[in-house]
């Protein structure tokens, strides 16, 4: 690793600068002459420096101290500490656990910049004996990845209560913080709070992300769009609070809880990366930047997405052999490529009181296994899919009865249940290695192409064996299991659920392959929380499905075209009794699945969305050159005409080329300049209420 010397401004009297750039995005942090952690300069957009290092002038000791403050500056660092002069929130809360070596300050020893758009920076503080190493990287999209691992190089074991993945500045002008709340059936409520001198904080203690929780949020600043999200699964905290300086730093981690983490001597603690990125233009446009990144994280993204048919709220836990089979023709006949058999399949699950734990086919309903529905399925050119919930084991279940050691627990305390189940302690080796041995079993003796792997409650009385709280550890163990599986079965593709949305997250997105967004399939409500999962995470992950009419999770009635033209916004899907539905229906149904497979390389590229005035909401995806652009309305006109639709992500030249495709007996046919739709808008004709009218635009220049 390279000396500081390296970094820009040599000269005793020039500031050291170490420079980012990437995408469309600069970083500057100031080394302090003091030789402490860098402190933040500027996260924003690119410039022209003019080949001149800016800033020019260090503010470390340029900066007028104010009256009544200690005789040193502090300014926001890249880890700033508790004890030592830094009076905001710091980064490390941590002490030896007779209360210790409280205190800190780091210095930069040394920094590695490999190339413009990464660093990793070698923090010591020798009086505690500790060291950071803290990454910090731009991509080609402009978004900025962090993440720090703490190192306990002392004798005495060190209680860490918080270690931020990241401390970012935010501007003067920050003032509104939009996160999403929300709980089981609503997840992706979003809310908006103002931003000010009290700041504003989140937490998720429930073992999981949580519906309520996502792990990130998006700032509206007088300067433009910020937003970061952890690359983490379960408990997470996030943090803004004011600076001195009018400024705000905003810090993001995972939550431990109490005596969680201690690092015995020589252990290191790495946190989880946070990404985040920043536009001057809209949030729109920080969504593409993470749509982006996550892309390219992603070895080996299998498009196009397949049409999945779901068995769970057409059959709950009521199916057998015959009925699957009879679906799976159904399945079939419209086109659907995937079929995936939904819980209540494997040894005594008929309702959710128990069974969880006992992996294998019910031999009631499934008297030959399950291998002739998956062959059946697959005979039908589909692929096969089945549902399970590995972290999970209800009491009356033979695994329990064998092995009540397994779940995690707390001694003198009441096993906590949560949907009548308890959760299996993924920390230890048997309990991992017996799920493995479960999994890969079913993936060995049946077609197996996809798992939807379900968890089904939050963590309470989460104790490990050694009687300390096991969140953390949980969360790994998970997340190494399923690595194992994905190792050993390429070709398999996972999606994560937690009763709908609980467990949607970054981290999770790099680790499968989909999202079940939420059990509500209301096409009204997925339209507020699907615009929400988008502004982190890419449509082609966002599992979105044509659920029955009136909706199971709120009684509302909406027709298929609505139903359909919602679900066309992510990773379509079926998940109603099919076999029930009359042809007439199925006619619009096959419709609606080959817009989607004939559209599908637009729909899950980049997205758009927003409202417009008088109960619009609207989506566009694909290219400037080339979208389709979405227009639901959800409320009945209340003006006596639509005012047009402006679309900002259209590109400025040339002529668009513009056909409704849906309704299909209402097509229109125009082409108007570029420049016209950006700036005057498209015209919406009147529509009733939950209906939509879809538009193709393709671009040409003259
Ligand atoms: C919760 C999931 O979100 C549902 O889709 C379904 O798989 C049930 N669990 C099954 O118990």
């Amino acid at each position: 690793m390279a000396m500081i010397g390296n970094a820009h401004g040599d000269d005793a009297c020039m500031a050291r600068m170490l420079t980012l750039t990437g995408g469309a995005a600069r970083v500057i942090l100031e080394c302090p002459a003091d030789g402490g952690a860098p402190i933040w300069r500027y996260w924003g957009r690119d410039f022209d420096d003019a080949g001149l290092i800016v800033p020019d002038r260090p503010l470390s000791d340029s900066r007028p101290l104010p009256s009544f403050t200690l005789d040193q500056a502090s300014v926001l660092s890249v880890l700033p500490t508790f004890g030592l002069g830094w009076f905001g929130a710091p980064g490390l809360r941590a002490a030896t656990i007779d209360g210790r070596d409280f205190a800190h300050l780091f210095r930069l020893e040394a920094v590695d910049q490999p190339h413009a758009g990464s660093m990793t920076m070698l923090l010591a503080d020798h009086v505690a004996d500790l060291s950071v190493r803290l990454t910090m990287a731009l991509d080609s999209h402009g978004v900025l990845r962090t993440g720090m691992m703490l190192t306990n190089h002392g004798d005495a074991p060190l209680r860490v209560d918080w270690l931020a993945s990241a401390c970012l500045p935010l501007p003067p002008g920050s003032r509104w913080v939009d996160s999403y709340s929300g709980r089981h059936n609503a997840e992706f409520v979003p809310c908006r709070d103002a931003l000010g001198r009290a700041g504003w904080s989140k937490t998720s203690r429930r073992g999981l992300t949580g519906h309520d929780c996502f792990p990130g949020a998006y700032v509206d600043t007088d300067q433009g769009v910020y937003a970061a999200q952890l690359v983490a699964t379960g408990n997470h905290h996030q943090q803004i609070e004011s600076t001195e300086d009018g400024g705000f730093q905003w810090q993001l981690g995972a939550w431990f809880a109490p005596g969680e983490v201690t690092l015995a001597a020589g252990d290191h603690l790495s946190t989880p990366d946070v990404i985040a990125a920043y536009s001057p233009v809209d949030a729109n446009a920080v969504a593409a930047q993470f749509h982006a990144h996550l892309r390219d994280r992603k070895a080996a993204l299998r498009s196009p997405r397949p049409v999945h048919l779901n068995s769970w709220e057409g059959y709950y836990f009521d199916h057998d052999e015959a009925r699957m089979k009879a679906l799976a023709d159904a399945a079939a006949d419209v086109g659907v490529e995937r079929f995936i058999l939904d819980d209540g399949w494997f040894h005594g699950r008929d309702d959710d009181r128990r069974a969880l734990g006992d992996w294998w086919a019910d031999a009631r309903k499934y008297p030959n296994g399950l291998k002739p529905l998956a062959d059946h399925v697959v005979s039908r050119g589909m692929e096969f899919g089945l549902w399970v919930e590995p972290e999970m084991v209800n009491t009356d279940s033979d695994l329990y009865r064998a092995h009540p050691d397994w779940v995690l627990q707390l001694a003198g305390r009441p096993m906590i249940t949560g949907r009548n189940q308890l959760v299996l302690d993924m920390a230890r080796d048997d309990v991992r290695d017996y799920l493995y041995q479960t999994l890969s079993s079913l993936l060995t003796a049946l077609p197996i192409a996809y798992l939807k792997w379900d968890h089904n409650r939050d963590l309470a009385s989460t104790g490990g064996q050694d009687g300390r709280a096991s969140y953390q550890r949980q969360t790994r163990g998970t997340m190494a299991l399923i690595r194992r599986l994905r190792d050993d079965f390429p070709r398999l593709e996972i999606e994560a659920c937690a009763g709908g949305g609980g467990r949607i997250d970054a981290a999770m997105a790099e680790l499968t392959d989909r999202f079940w967004t939420s059990d509500c399939i209301d096409a009204l409500s997925r339209l507020r929380m699907q615009r929400g999962f988008l502004r982190f995470l890419p449509p082609h992950m966002m599992g979105s499905h044509i659920g029955a009419s009136p909706a199971h999770t709120t009684g509302r009635r909406q027709g298929l075209d609505f139903r359909a033209a919602v679900a066309c916004q992510g990773h379509f899907g079926l998940e109603f009794d099919l076999v029930a539905m009359p042809e007439s229906e199925r006619v619009k149904l096959r419709w609606w699945i080959n817009f989607y497979k004939q559209w599908r390389h637009l729909l899950h590229t980049d997205v758009w969305t927003g409202e417009a005035d008088d109960g619009i909401v609207w989506h566009a995806a694909g290219s400037q050159d080339e979208w389709l652009l979405f227009v639901y309305r959800i409320e009945p006109m209340t003006m006596r005409h639509q005012a047009p639709l402006r679309l900002s992500f259209v590109g400025d030249t040339g002529v668009v080329d513009i056909a409704t495709l849906f309704p299909v007996n209402a097509r229109l046919e125009n082409s108007v300049p570029a420049g016209w739709l950006r700036h005057h808008g498209i015209d919406i004709p009147p529509m009733k209420a939950e209906r939509v009218i879809i538009f193709h635009g393709k671009r040409r220049t003259l």
